[in-house]
């Protein structure tokens, strides 16, 4: 048997501090394919008077990032996870547990929430394409809006409404329960690209509207990001 140049002393605890310092490196990275909770793209109070600072600061980084922590939970026993974007996981949904639909639902929805409002008076208004879109599918803006406030209102529960356009092209109103939404490949969902979702859980106006889901639809129009709506839009 050929002898070690190093004795066995010598090279075992080498061995063994070499496997300690690699594990010590392992455990304090994350993973490159954990989920990440995006930041607010503004300060919890640059939403008021519609939207208290209280309600963002706990909606953000509580509920949202429960989603965030629930979802990077479920990689383990669903290692494929770790291989799409967030996007790409929604269009996959349907071969996934129910706990990666809630809290992937919950990501994907949470973030577009976020992007998709500005402090009053900084949202801009629509585009000129978007407009033309929107009065050739609903008669006019305050058609829609019409229409989108009464899918909000009316969604049972907790969930969604959305402003989507469809596969063929044209714009739709739809709602969705829960943390599902529009990108998912489920026979429930009315398809599409969402360009403005609206969450109308408790979670997100009980602390300033209480019951009062319809004042609290009507007022989020004026944090509506059209910058953004466009931007999705023309994307
Ligand atoms: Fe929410």
């Amino acid at each position: 048997m050929a002898q070690s140049p190093l004795p066995r002393w010598f090279t075992k605890p080498l061995l063994g501090a070499v496997a300690a310092v690699l594990l010590l490196l392992g455990g304090a990275l994350p993973a490159a394919a954990e989920f990440a909770l995006p930041p607010l793209p503004y300060a919890a109070e640059a939403l008021e008077p519609v939207i208290d600072a209280t309600t963002m600061t706990i909606h953000h980084d509580r509920h949202h990032g429960a989603y965030v922590a629930n979802l990077n939970a479920q990689i383990a026993a669903n290692p494929k996870l770790a291989t799409l974007s967030l996007e790409a996981l929604q269009g996959q949904i349907a071969g996934f547990p129910v706990a990666v639909r809630n809290n992937g639902g919950g990501h994907w929805n949470h973030s577009q929430f976020w992007a998709a409002m500005a402090p009053v008076g900084q949202g801009g208004a629509p585009s000129a394409e978007l407009l033309a879109a929107i009065e050739a599918n609903f008669g006019s803006l305050e058609a829609m809006q019409k229409q989108f406030n009464q899918a909000a209102a009316g969604r049972f529960g907790s969930g969604w409404a959305w402003l989507i356009e469809k596969p063929n092209g044209s714009l739709a109103i739809t709602s969705t329960a829960n943390q599902d939404n529009p990108l998912m490949n489920l026979p429930e969902i009315e398809r599409g690209t969402p360009l403005l979702g609206l969450d109308v859980w408790e979670h997100a106006y009980y602390l300033k509207y209480q019951n009062r889901r319809p004042d609290y639809i009507a007022a989020w129009w004026e944090l509506v990001n059209w910058d953004e709506v466009n931007r999705r839009f023309a994307a």
